[in-house]
């Protein structure tokens, strides 16, 4: 069975995407990046991608902010069907996605989320967790639907929140366990893919 082929989409650093080249590098992720994409030619990742070898390319998301216009949508489909991407990954893609991503990747868009949803969705969530007074925060993997970090959950890794945290370093202690968790349930995803079974979210990887 050839390894799961994934396509990649951020908008930034690149730091969860480099953990999962590295788990595939080691052996421990029967999976390939076919492409990396982003909504904008800045983005650190798209170098990143370069340096392994992978296709980067830049998708013009169009004149909204916090979503692609529909031409510029279906062109991200096309992109990603022409290489044969069966999980797409978003990995910091800062853009809600819609109808032509979602119904051509029906349960096959994931992403990761800087908080134990349902709590704290949206933007700079471990600020939303040190202001709510939260001892345990951590991060999710969960499909994508076209709200705003409301699909269905795939899994959780927990995070202690110190007392003498600050922005900075409970970011940082979640992004460690983001690099460990989305490679974790990418490698349950291609098992699923090499039974010849790879379906339904079913919470707790
Ligand atoms: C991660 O913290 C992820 O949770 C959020 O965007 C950030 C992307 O960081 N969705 P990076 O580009 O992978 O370093």
């Amino acid at each position: 069975m050839a390894p799961l082929k994934l396509g990649v989409l951020g908008s930034g650093r690149g730091s969860n995407y480099r953990a999962i080249q590295e788990r595939i590098a080691q052996g421990k992720l029967d999976a390939e990046v076919c492409l990396v994409i982003a909504d904008n030619a800045q983005a650190p990742i798209l170098e990143l991608a370069r340096g392994y070898g992978v296709k980067a390319a830049v998708i013009e998301p169009g004149s909204f902010r916090t979503r692609l216009h529909d031409h510029a949508e279906k062109e991200l489909v096309q992109c990603l069907q022409a290489e044969g991407v069966e999980l797409v990954v978003l990995a910091g893609f800062m853009r809600i996605l819609k109808a032509p991503m979602l119904s051509a990747f029906p349960q096959r868009v994931v992403n990761i989320h800087p908080s134990l949803l349902p709590k704290f969705p949206g933007l700079e969530s471990w600020k939303q967790a040190l202001a709510a007074g939260e001892n345990v925060t951590g991060c999710t993997v969960h499909y994508v639907d076209d709200g705003i970090d409301s699909g269905a959950l795939i899994a959780q890794r927990q995070v202690p929140v110190m007392e003498r945290d600050t922005p900075e370093s409970l970011h940082a202690r979640i992004q460690e366990a983001e690099h460990q968790l989305y490679p974790d349930v990418l490698a349950g995803f291609a098992a699923r893919h090499r039974r010849g079974a790879m379906a339904a979210p079913r919470f707790g990887w």
